[in-house]
């Protein structure tokens, strides 16, 4: 999951390839390069690390180029290394390449290429690309570029340049994902928009096996088969400063601070409080087809699936439709069966990860009406579903997913009504859900209220090595997302369970160096929680419970409490994950981890 970025212009390419990239680090950040097309050449620059390091490297060179690509890395292929970075060029050097995805033949094709002649130096699957356009090149660039697609298998979002051809860039995707920035006598390409938005709002998004041939004042699609293309251009709906850290240390940290809007900005518009009922305009499905739907089948990796099992208790509930939740790469390799009546719901916050898009469109081979919970506006799951609806928490750049996890929610909350009400749910029911609803936001911003206390408990308990964090009904999907985030931040050993599961085997590792975390607000498993809190206590387990306001109770057995504002007991996840998130974000800065961008993950996971 690498970012690319591509500019050609007037002004100097070096500082906007170099801002892109930092804007793009979420993706991938174990090395970095860039190629200006300069003095007749190309100059090139890569190094092994974080951007800064590539940056300082180009202090002294006073590049003015106007042309250029770079890349920021997740290594697939081949350590991260100045040499396995990107660019990557041909053997003359007068082709540069850089690549997001995976190239599946690389190896047939470099030992067919090797036989030929061609010098190789790197270790990586990407840098077979740029000798086969040199192989294919007869002095039509992009007639060679398009001619060397054709002999790829894998994902590929590409930028080349050559140095016969200054006046000129091709892009090209297959699987990863490539926007096209256009500008006043300039244009850009990059993996997402979010390099774009300080120069322009107007984009085209590329399809699979696409090519744009880009110059500073026009550009021309066309595909692998040569057909002409011409795509809409779409208007970017939030601005730079909706990318911008603000007054906050880590982007996680303001994207907790935004789970509040997050809620309000998934409901804004979709439900009628005096009728109790929702509408998601995006469905493409009437009322008749929605009461039809016999079986829902979710599917989505991380944290998003983790938002599918929660959507999958409220939709049972509400609307009484049976609901299976998917990890995306497993219901793809598996004979899913898919009959009359299901309806496949993709949830991804990026809408791009491979498993989840893969998995999308197995079901539709299949028959099944595919539907996307999507934040990323115009990304390839939402382009390719047959409806569905943006969460609209704005741009997510901490890679630990967070204010989208809370804009899943909603939206299945609102989901769940929707069909809820277009069967047996009363108005009162209806009137009552879309209430509480409305006043999560406020109750968010109480528990936000909580900051300073839940930095001092995740301190107190930095000390530990291991944790297990516990829930049941619909707040055990909740502990496994509070495992997931302090794992994948902390890198803290973190496990979930089912509160009642722990008696069964994991309750063997409880001692007074194995804390738990568990999610027991006042609902209907209340005591039953209480009885197996006991059974932790009677083992010297240090208990932190996430309770509800006013329990003086729980605090008499735990050893810390978070208080949560009461709720619906099937919207109370929209609040218990609220102190989980903050709990892992300030464990992790108290490590000193590199928060937004913690080692060996990328935001979105663009390869299989
Ligand atoms: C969550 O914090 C992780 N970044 C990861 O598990 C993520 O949820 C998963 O990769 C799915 O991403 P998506 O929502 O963009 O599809």
């Amino acid at each position: 999951m690498c970012g690319i970025v591509g500019y050609i212009g007037s002004k100097s390419a070096k500082p906007i390839l170099l801002d892109g990239l930092k804007k793009l680090e979420y993706r991938g950040y174990d090395s970095a390069g860039i190629a200006i097309f300069e003095n007749d050449g190309i100059q090139l620059e890569k190094k092994k690390g974080k951007i800064a390091v590539l940056e300082e490297a180009l202090k002294g060179k006073d590049w003015k180029g106007t042309v250029g690509i770079s890349h920021t890395r997740w290594a697939t292929h081949g350590k991260p290394s100045s040499i396995n970075a990107h660019p990557h060029t041909d053997c003359k050097e007068k082709i540069a390449i850089v690549h997001n995805g995976i190239i599946e033949n690389y190896l047939q094709i470099k030992n067919r290429l090797i036989e030929k002649g061609h010098n190789f130096i790197t270790e990586t699957d990407s840098e077979v690309l740029a000798h086969l356009i040199e192989e294919e090149y007869h002095g039509d660039l992009s007639e060679a570029v398009r001619s060397a697609l054709t002999k790829v298998e894998g994902t590929y979002g590409i930028v080349v340049m050559h140095s016969d051809h200054p006046n000129l860039i091709i892009t090209a995707r297959k699987g990863s994902p490539v926007v096209i920035g256009i500008g006043e006598g300039e244009n850009f390409v990059a993996s997402d928009v979010t390099p774009l938005i300080s120069h322009t709002k107007n984009v085209v998004y590329l399809d699979d096996e696409e090519i744009a041939e880009i110059s500073a004042d026009k550009y021309r699609i066309f595909t692998i088969g040569k057909e002409e293309r011409n795509h809409e251009v779409s208007k970017i709906d939030w601005g730079i400063e909706d990318a911008e850290k603000k007054h906050y240390d880590h982007f996680m940290q303001k994207e907790i601070f935004e789970e509040g809007d997050a809620v309000y900005n998934a409901m804004r518009g979709r439900v009628i409080p005096e009728e109790g009922i929702a509408h998601l305009g995006g469905l493409n499905m009437t009322d008749d087809e929605m009461r039809a739907v016999k079986r829902i089948v979710i599917i989505a990796c991380g944290t998003a699936h983790y938002a599918g099992r929660v959507g999958e208790y409220m939709i049972e509930r509400y609307a009484n439709i049976p609901v299976e939740v998917e990890y995306a790469s497993e219901f793809r390799y598996r004979d899913p069966v898919i009959d009359e009546g299901t309806i496949v719901f993709a949830i991804s916050q990026s809408g791009e990860t491979a498993d989840t898009l893969a998995a999308m469109q197995e079901a539709k081979r299949r028959g099944a009406k595919t539907l996307g919970i999507v934040n990323s506006v115009g990304s390839t799951i939402a382009r390719e579903s047959d409806g569905g609806t943006y969460i609209h928490a704005g741009p997510e750049i901490g890679v630990a997913s967070t204010k989208a996890f809370s804009g899943q929610l909603t939206a299945l909350a609102i989901l769940a009504l929707q069909f809820g009400r277009l069967r047996d749910m009363s108005v009162s029911t209806g009137r009552k859900l879309v209430k509480e609803l409305i006043d999560i936001p406020e109750k968010i911003e109480n528990i936000l209220t909580q900051n300073d206390f839940i930095r001092k408990l995740s301190e107190k308990y930095s000390i530990y090595e291991d944790f297990f964090f516990l829930g049941r009904g619909i707040n055990y999907p909740i502990a496994l997302e509070g495992a997931l985030k302090l794992k994948e931040i902390s890198y803290i050993h973190a496990e979930a369970y089912p509160m009642a599961e722990l008696k069964h085997g994991p309750i063997a590792l409880i001692d007074d160096k194995f804390p738990c975390v568990v999610v027991v607000p006042k609902d209907d498993y209340y005591e039953k929680n209480i009885s197996n809190i006991q059974e932790i206590k009677a083992r010297d387990g240090r208990i932190i419970a996430i309770a509800t306001e006013g329990d003086k109770e729980i605090s008499k057995i735990v050893d810390d409490v978070i208080y949560i504002p009461p709720t619906m007991d099937l919207l109370l996840p929209l609040l218990t994950i609220v102190p989980l998130h903050l709990f892992a974000y300030h464990m992790a800065v108290k490590l000193g981890r590199d928060v937004d961008k913690p080692r060996n993950l990328a935001k979105s996971v663009t390869v299989e």
